[in-house]
């Protein structure tokens, strides 16, 4: 699944793989960094190069030699459930972070993977859905960090996504893989698939694939010598994968010494404070009414921290990015270390997370088979389809002793584990008479019937998802339960269990309840919401509403409590219609990590100065964002047509009269920062030539922050629409009190340049150009005009 096979007669040796992005994922506890989103929060490179470094530093020491990261898929659909792992709607923000990244992962002699390549946006039919889209707007929004990666970040290799573009999946994509990625951009690495994305191995090889992954299952010598052979396909196309690979070896070193972790010190702690850092730089303060923020922490004695994220801690969003933490810190133990021992800190959920399911659950099995003669022997029979819909006659027969299965042992002769479905048999007859939960978990679809009742259903492609209901059953009374279950690529897990409910504290009223009673008494709350690694994830998309009655839980904590503080936990926007006019603070706390609760109340005590600025535009609802009515289709031909055109996120609300309620680089501080004294030695160049000006940043305001200067383009006239204007460069300042600094930018070529459809490549029409420079995308402080010859 990690590796790639070594050849000891060649003495090429054996390579392995680790997921990213957000830290190093293995089954022991390691640094948790925050979500990528909170890193493109920051608008610091430095930092970005500081992030790639203390995974690649840490997946060194585990003898790890390439990293399946940085994630740079541009936020499109706000509903995307892997938007945390991205790096926000802007590719010239993206790029220049995941570049930055790359750098310093790679600088630590650990490969670095730019994935998903290219425009997957949605998480929903991952593997089927095609984005279909024109030359441009591919070129202008959806290329270019991947492009940035390549020229600048020097990247080793690169993922191939799940999605199709226009028709033709990512891992057989002539244009994108040998035409542009390795033609155009020259691309020395290799291009790997994403697991389990290939279709069609003479395809994948002429296509620019150079890697299958988890295994060689198409592109390997039995398939493909007979194409060789007769001539279909060119040894020399095997060679160059050969030679790309082989390439990156020799520039990492590891034909010389592959045991890169020996001699080589991990040096945790310094991860740990760049976890922190990226924390306390990529929150973003975006509601403070009256400066209700930070608190004065003398004039409180009682604070009530609220909502099912408060405790235990929620470090990251699910799916393979997840990473077991070293030392998570919930809100509730970040706010008690914070205000000591003189201010009582309460704690209460509030609200039933109800379908989450303990670890073990699934490890008891009191379910049994019959046979003809109605003997029972415990275990589950299962009848197989070499289909995933259940059609046609059974292939294979087989019983298992508890249904608690994944892909290795779901593998029955003559049939594929990547495509095949089962229906399940199995009998419960309780030795008690009780309420009982009943789970089901499955990659990719179930469904759950009971006695011919269909009681949960998870029906679609998917990373393993978990369902699960609540019922009394009878004690002696036989209850038959028979799960149909369909697998189609990637891992593949099919679970059941029942277990006695005992878990009477998920009782819903008296959770609210208690909630409230402790808002009331409270002086100050701190409402600790969003999602978690199940409702936020890799494999689906995610809700705008936030799960679990969250909304009302604030609508009534906030009723009680004018002094409430909602921190929220999500990938990027929400609805928070019905509650955002009645709470004084609102902290967009993406996934912090497994310690960034410290930064969150550091923020929330004036320790911090919080400086982060939005990555993505944030809605009022999903309607006014223009990629809403062409988010996902149902039906056979599942292809998503981008209608927008480059008119995605701020590049549509700049010229519309739908404004976001948070707009694109915005982000509150505690203090404020004037520009001034901006100075440019010219107003006019040629087409090519770079422009040079500088901008005075002062800190005026009584704390020390930081500011993340934005810098815009807009071409004032030209012949295809362009946007209003367009993030070109950015920088980001820390500024003690009273603090003045020169801030010095460049704008090149790129900066006022776009993708002519027609020439297929970029030019620059000669004219007037304004550059803006801001705090926002709609707090612009300076402009001034260039004109291009
Ligand atoms: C994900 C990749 C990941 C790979 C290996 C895939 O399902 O899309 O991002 O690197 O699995 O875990």
């Amino acid at each position: 699944d990690f590796y790639i096979r070594g050849i000891s007669r060649l003495g090429i040796p054996e390579i392995r793989m680790s997921d990213g992005p957000v830290g190093v994922h293995l089954s022991e506890p390691t640094v948790a960094l925050p979500a990528s989103i909170a890193l493109a929060a920051s608008f610091n490179t430095n930092l970005a190069n500081k992030y790639g470094a203390a995974i690649g530093s840490e997946a060194r020491s585990n003898n790890i030699h390439i990293m399946l990261g940085p994630g740079m898929n541009i936020h499109r659909a706000l509903f995307c459930g892997r938007n945390f792992e991205y790096l926000g709607e802007d590719p010239y923000l993206a790029g220049k972070l995941a570049s930055s990244y790359i750098f310093g992962m790679q600088n630590e002699g650990v490969m670095a993977t730019a994935k998903h390549y290219a425009v997957n946006f949605q998480e929903y039919e991952r593997h089927q859905v095609s984005s279909n889209l024109d030359e441009r707007t591919l070129h202008e929004i959806y290329l270019p960090a991947f492009k940035r990666c390549v020229e600048e970040g020097k990247v080793a290799a690169v993922m191939t996504s799940y999605n199709l573009i226009n028709g033709v999946h990512a891992s057989q994509n002539d244009y994108l893989n040998n035409k542009v990625l390795k033609g155009e951009w020259g691309f020395n690495g290799f291009i790997m698939s994403d697991w389990a994305s290939t279709y069609d191995g003479l395809a994948c090889a002429k296509g620019g694939l150079d890697l299958e992954m988890p295994s060689a299952k198409l592109m390997n010598s039995t398939t493909l010598l007979p194409f060789i052979k007769n001539g279909t396909l060119d040894i020399k196309v095997i060679d160059d994968k050969i030679r790309r690979i082989l390439t990156e070896y020799v520039r990492f070193g590891l034909l010389k010494n592959a045991n890169i972790a020996k001699e080589y010190t991990f040096d945790k702690e310094k991860s740990r404070l760049v976890a922190i850092n990226t924390a306390r730089e990529g929150i973003v303060l975006l509601k403070n009414d009256n400066r209700f923020l930070p608190i004065d922490v003398k004039k409180i004695k009682t604070i009530a921290v609220i909502g099912p994220n408060g405790d235990p801690a929620i470090t990251g969003g699910g799916g393979s990015s997840y990473v077991k933490s070293l030392h998570p810190i919930s809100a509730f133990e970040a706010v008690k270390g914070e205000v000591g021992d003189n201010v009582k800190v309460t704690y209460a959920k509030g609200v039933s997370t109800g379908d989450k399911v303990p670890e073990n659950f699934f490890d008891s099995f009191d379910f049994y088979t019959k046979d003809k003669n109605g003997n029972k022997t415990k275990g589950v029979y299962a009848e197989f389809y070499d289909n995933i819909n259940l059609e046609g006659d059974i292939v294979a027969k087989i019983t298992y002793d508890k249904l608690n299965i994944t892909k290795n042992e779901l593998g029955v002769k003559n049939i594929s584990d990547e495509n095949c479905s089962v229906r399940f048999t199995c009998y419960f007859s309780p030795k008690e008479s009780a309420e009982y939960w009943v789970a089901t978990a499955g990659d990719d679809g179930y469904r759950l019937f009971v006695d011919g009742q269909k009681k949960l259903e998870s029906w679609k492609r998917q990373g393993e998802v978990v369902t699960k209901y609540h019922a009394y059953f009878e004690k002696g009374k036989e209850y038959k339960f028979v799960v149909e279950y369909f697998q189609s690529g990637g891992g593949a897990a099919i679970r059941l269990a029942a277990q006695k409910r005992v878990d009477k504290d998920e009782d819903r009223e008296s959770l609210m309840s208690s909630a409230i009673e402790n808002a009331k008494n409270a002086d100050l709350v701190i409402l600790s919401v969003g999602f978690n690694v199940d409702t936020e994830a890799e494999g689906l998309d995610r809700t705008f509403d936030l799960p679990f009655n969250q909304n009302e839980l604030i609508k009534n904590i906030a009723a009680v409590n004018k002094n409430t503080v909602v921190v929220l936990n999500s990938g990027g926007n929400i609805n928070m219609n019905g509650w955002i006019d009645n709470v004084k603070g609102l902290l967009q706390a993406w996934y912090p990590g497994q310690e960034g609760n410290k930064a969150v109340s550091e923020i929330i005590f004036g320790k911090t100065n919080p400086s982060g600025k939005l990555p993505v535009s944030f809605e009022y609802k999903p309607e006014d964002n223009p990629t809403f009515k062409s988010y996902w289709t149902k039906g056979k031909d599942l292809h998503v047509e981008f209608t927008e055109g480059i008119f995605m996120g701020y590049r549509f609300y700049d010229k519309s009269d739908v404004k976001p309620r948070f707009p694109f680089g915005f982000g509150l501080s505690y203090t404020t920062f004037v520009y001034g004294n901006m100075k440019t030695p010219v107003t006019t160049i040629k087409a090519g030539e770079k422009i040079k000006f500088s901008i005075d940043i002062s800190n005026i305001g009584k704390m020390d922050g930081a500011e993340a200067v934005q810098v815009y383009v807009s071409d004032l006239k030209s012949s295809l629409p362009r946007p209003v204007k367009e993030l070109k460069a950015f920088d980001k300042v820390f500024l003690t009190k009273g603090e003045t600094k020169t801030l010095e930018f460049e704008l090149d070529k790129d900066a006022f340049s776009f993708y002519d459809p027609e020439k297929h490549g970029w030019i620059i029409e000669p004219g007037d150009f304004k550059v803006s420079i801001g705090s926002s995308s709609v707090d612009i402080r300076h402009e001034f005009n260039i004109f291009i010859k």
